[in-house]
């Protein structure tokens, strides 16, 4: 089950836009964050929670999406996320950030995938335009935004090849194929 629910859980870039995502489900997908692993026990993520067109606006062009495709800067329009969570560090109660969102966003996503949603973790964020755009204050770092959405691309993932490239490609009808390194090559002892 688990392994099943990782596997289908590919990043997810293009998304069935008119599909809405209630603000009822984005909390219910931060309280499994909440419910998750964290340093210390300190939990100093906080979270910004956005599903309404307008305040999606004010997201979507602050995201790098896939630096590896630069022959598809992101999703199309009708194509983008309808809602995100914005991931912060809450400075007050821890300075430097951990793996805490890294544990936080994959139980976001696992649970998404479950309620037959998609996503993406964007770590590629133009942190100075998103903080003045939904006025974060200094109090909180910016780590990641979360973009979500019914998946509307197909994900394939396959083995690295001979020659050993990790990029992710797109083939010819638009799926999306993620090379994935052996097993046998990261487990070294
Ligand atoms: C820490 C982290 C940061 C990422 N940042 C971005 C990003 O800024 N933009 C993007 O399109 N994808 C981003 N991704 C998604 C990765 O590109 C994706 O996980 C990778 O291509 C493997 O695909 P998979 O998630 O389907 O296994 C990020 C993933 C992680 C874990």
């Amino acid at each position: 089950m688990i392994r099943d629910l990782i596997m289908s859980n590919r990043s997810c870039r293009r998304f069935y836009e008119e599909v809405a995502i209630e603000k009822e489900t984005l909390r219910e997908l931060v309280d499994l964050a909440r419910l998750s692993a964290s340093g210390t026990n300190l939990q100093p993520l906080k979270y910004i929670l956005s599903c309404d067109p307008q305040k999606n606006a004010l997201i979507f062009p602050q995201l790098g999406w896939a630096g590896y495709a630069k022959d598809r800067p992101g999703p199309s329009e009708g194509e983008k996320p309808a809602a995100y969570i914005v991931v912060l560090q809450d400075m007050e109660i821890r300075k430097s950030s951990t793996v805490d969102h890294g544990i936080a966003a994959q139980s976001i996503l696992l649970g998404a995938r479950e309620k037959g949603l998609g996503g993406c973790i964007i770590a590629s964020i133009q942190k100075d335009e998103l903080r003045k755009a939904l006025d974060i204050s200094d109090r909180y770092e910016i780590l990641i935004v979360l973009a979500l959405g019914k998946p509307k691309e197909k994900v394939v993932i396959e083995p690295v090849g001979p020659d050993g490239d990790i990029k992710p490609w797109r083939d010819s009808e638009g799926a999306h194929h993620v090379p994935k390194r052996s097993l046998d090559e990261l487990i070294i002892g």
